[in-house]
């Protein structure tokens, strides 16, 4: 099964604080950083952001998904959110090789900031691609949230490749949600659009995830053929990402 896949794809998972972990990595690996940090948001004010993960970004009644454990750094005002990304990918630039695209997802009420934290930290903001992810409160009288952002740029200059039949990449994804029953992580992406956002960077190259989650990076790269470095601050959320990246692997191998 799988035969086209290779199998000597390098996966490297780390657990602890991506901050910490990235000082011991080498400087220029990185063909692409792919990540899902913690919003810090919810909601509108601070009494909203402070709220569990759970309360903010599941639904009880409807998807279940708080049966996953909460996770950390989401209670950031926005100023401490746009200095914590700043630093956050100041460093994931050093750690990328020249050229290099990075893509990060974010909503709306952080767009801002995150566009401010990438080119404060020395990326060259490129643009915003849309994810519309088909779900959203419904709230009579409003436009609806159905979709979330993907902030990227580039580390420098990236040639353009204009060879005959060469096109762009789509600026706006419609992929459903991960529906709850078959979810590994409260705010888990959607595996096929992270394959498809993978696809901006070289077949073979190195892609890293600094908040990595359940893993759903790690397995869009198995499944596309790129090298992963995957980081998670949460043991246990760690343990599921592994869980989760081992069958991935254990299946291209069979
Ligand atoms: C939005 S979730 C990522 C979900 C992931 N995209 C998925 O599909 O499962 C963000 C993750 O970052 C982790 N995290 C928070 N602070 C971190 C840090 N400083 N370093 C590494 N991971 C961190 C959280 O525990 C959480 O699991």
């Amino acid at each position: 099964m799988n035969g086209r896949k290779r199998k000597d794809l390098q996966i490297t998972l780390f657990q602890g604080d991506c901050l910490e972990l990235m000082e011991h990595m080498e400087d220029g690996l990185f063909d692409m950083v792919l990540t899902d940090p913690p919003y810090s948001s919810g909601g509108l004010y601070a009494g909203d952001r402070q709220k569990s993960t759970a309360s903010k970004y599941t639904d009880t009644t409807y998807n279940g998904a708080s049966r996953f454990p909460d996770f950390s750094g989401d209670n950031m005002d926005q100023r401490s959110f746009t200095e914590f990304m700043r630093m956050v990918l100041a460093k994931a630039r050093q750690k990328s090789k020249d050229g290099a695209v990075i893509a990060v997802f974010v909503d709306w009420r952080n767009l801002a900031a995150m566009t401010d934290a990438l080119q404060a930290a020395g990326w060259i903001y490129r643009g915003i691609v849309v994810w519309n992810k088909g779900n959203a409160r419904n709230i009579p009288g409003r436009f609806r949230q159905d979709c979330e952002f993907i902030v990227w740029g580039t580390n420098g200059q990236k040639p353009v490749d204009w060879k005959p039949g060469a096109a762009a990449l789509q600026g706006f994804y419609s992929e459903k949600s991960v529906p709850s029953r078959i979810k590994h992580h409260q705010t888990e992406k959607p595996v096929s659009l992270l394959e498809k956002l993978i696809a901006i960077s070289p077949a073979d190259g190195y892609v890293c995830d600094l908040f990595m989650g359940s893993g759903s990076t790690g397995v869009a790269c198995i499944n596309t053929d790129r090298n992963f470095t995957g980081i998670e601050l949460s043991k246990q959320i760690f343990d599921t990402a592994k869980t989760r990246i081992d069958e991935a692997m254990a299946a291209i191998r069979e």
